[in-house]
């Protein structure tokens, strides 16, 4: 049956770390899996920006034999006069995948329930899986494991990155603990969803509103933009409302002592975290983007070995 990797919690523990290990794999050996030779073609559409995205599925795509074909949203009729549905239809007969950067989830819900090939989610409104398979295989780097391990997200808990880490957390069996302000918590049905899978893996979800508390003795350290794409009418109340879960020295001095620091980037300094922070010694942000390419190639190569015939 295809499969399709539209939130994290679309793999289960074991093919989480299945996919981690092709990773590993493919970051040893660039050009060891070539499924895509022919080439074939994957769609990669952004209705919003984009550079490690775009760059790292054109440059995966490619290495795996393949033809990446980027489409921006203000050029296709997707979005205007196109029902996702229609354009599944479409795409399924032209090409091998379909990677979408977009809004709401409905959409990238329609888009597969429409297609034979798979469908990947590069980033919606509500999660980032993409990005937490990357982030996953950066901590398994600097840390050699990932259940136990407790990693705090601080700013925006309803953001996607916040609720991509309680579900990707809680699979690979982590304690995920998310810091906000009351307005901005993840949502309900997520925490229950991350809740349910930590109950299997032994991790754990926890919600605070106090940064300290939240940060005392994490293994991992993680921020993201106050404010996501989308939002940026209300970026002066948000960079109101989040001035006090920002990322400094003084904050990190509370994590264990070999704590790292991560960013899926792009970052505002001075916002969610300070210069000194996210460019010295205990942050691993240019690792984590590389290895959206290792990552996104591994979870491509999985997808289409499960794509019906
Ligand atoms: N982290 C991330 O998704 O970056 P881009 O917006 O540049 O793709
Ligand atoms: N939360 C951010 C992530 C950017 C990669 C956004 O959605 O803009």
């Amino acid at each position: 049956m295809t499969r399709h990797l539209l939130r994290d919690d679309d793999i289960s523990p074991a093919e989480q770390a299945e996919i981690l290990d092709l990773a590993a794999r493919l970051k040893h050996d660039r050009w060891a899996e070539q499924p895509l030779a022919g080439p074939q073609t994957v769609a990669v559409i952004f209705d919003k920006s984009s550079t490690r995205t775009r760059v790292s599925f054109a440059v995966g795509i490619a290495d795996l034999g393949g033809s990446p074909l980027i489409i921006s949203t203000a050029n296709s009729q997707l979005g205007g006069k196109e029902t996702p549905s229609d354009t599944a239809r479409v795409l399924e007969r032209l090409v091998s995948a379909i990677v979408w950067r977009t809004y709401g989830q409905a959409g990238l819900e329609e888009m597969a329930a429409g297609t034979s090939v798979p469908v990947v989610n590069a980033l919606s409104d509500d999660f980032h899986p993409c990005q937490l398979l990357a982030d996953l295989l950066t901590i398994r780097e600097h840390k050699g494991r990932l259940a136990g391990l407790t990693v705090t997200f601080l700013g925006d808990g309803a953001s996607n990155m916040a609720q991509s880490y309680v579900l990707a957390g809680a699979t690979a069996g982590m304690h995920v603990r998310v810091a906000s302000p009351e307005e901005f918590v993840p949502a309900a049905s997520v925490v229950a969803d991350g809740d349910r899978i930590a109950e299997a893996t032994g991790g754990s979800v926890s919600l605070f509103t106090d940064a300290a508390e939240a940060v005392a003795g994490a293994d991992v350290v993680v921020t993201d933009t106050w404010v996501s794409m989308g939002k940026e009418d209300e970026k002066a109340h948000r960079v109101a409302t989040f001035g006090a879960y920002g990322v400094d020295r003084e904050l990190m001095s509370l994590a264990a002592s070999d704590a790292v620091f991560m960013h899926c980037l792009p970052a505002d300094r001075g916002y969610e975290v300070s210069a000194d922070v996210i460019d010295g010694p205990q942050s691993i942000i240019w690792d984590e983007a590389e290895n959206r390419l290792h990552a996104q190639k591994a979870l491509l190569v999985w997808l289409l070995e499960r794509k019906d015939a």
